[in-house]
């Protein structure tokens, strides 16, 4: 069955220059255009959201909706499914991160809902450490499940000793975890043709 197109936005929990989430986040827009080519499934549009504008949430500034905020959430709506990349910071996911979900689960409207809500939702993460960020994944399912996003729970890709596949610049050179990197970008192509 062909997709025709599917739009992926990638949403990283990091702002740094230079993130190696953002680099992973990078390298599965290749490898989601690769997978629908090679195994027929359509064309695939892959962006990775730049939120940086984003202010932090204030309830007393929710209404309108800072333009950063509605440009967001228009990306967010227009995508059949939103891939996290995220860091762990202390076990958890960065608050970089919390704040923009915050603002994308209260409702856009009194007639209109949240733009989470429905939405295949792909989870990834790498560090330098030994967890890999499976942690702070775990405390991000929870909160994007509670949101009603459908998660793709298998796979999901944590890659933990992120030295091992850096270069002494700190460029993401992802060699073995690439083969997994693809299998989790098919997985989410065919997750996403059976909930949309
Ligand atoms: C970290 N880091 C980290 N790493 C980890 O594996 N588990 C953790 O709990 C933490 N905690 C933590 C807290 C804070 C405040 C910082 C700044 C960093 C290290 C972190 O994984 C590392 O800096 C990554 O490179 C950050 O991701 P990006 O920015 O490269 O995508």
């Amino acid at each position: 069955m062909k997709t025709n197109n599917i739009k992926i936005t990638a949403i990283v929990g990091s702002l740094r220059q230079g993130s190696l989430n953002h680099q992973l986040a990078f390298e599965a827009g290749k490898a989601l255009k690769a997978a629908a080519a090679e195994q027929d499934l359509g064309t695939v549009d892959f962006e990775i959201l730049d939120y940086s504008d984003v202010p932090l949430f204030n309830q007393d500034n929710e209404h309108p909706a800072p333009d950063a905020v509605k440009r967001i959430r228009e990306i967010v709506k227009s995508s059949n499914g939103i891939w996290f990349f995220s860091p762990e910071y202390n076990h958890f996911f960065p608050g970089v991160l919390k704040n923009l979900i915050d603002w994308l689960s209260r409702p856009v409207s009194d007639t209109e809902g949240q733009v989470l809500g429905g939405k295949p939702a792909a989870v990834s993460g790498i560090s330098p450490g030994i967890s890999g960020t499976g942690i702070a994944q775990d405390h991000l399912v929870t909160l994007i499940s509670f949101l009603n996003m459908k998660v793709m729970n298998l796979p999901r890709l944590a890659i933990p000793n992120v030295k091992q596949q850096t270069d002494s610049d700190g460029r993401l050179t992802l060699t073995t975890s690439a083969p997994y990197l693809e299998k989790q970008a098919q997985a989410f192509i065919r997750f996403i043709m059976n909930v949309i």
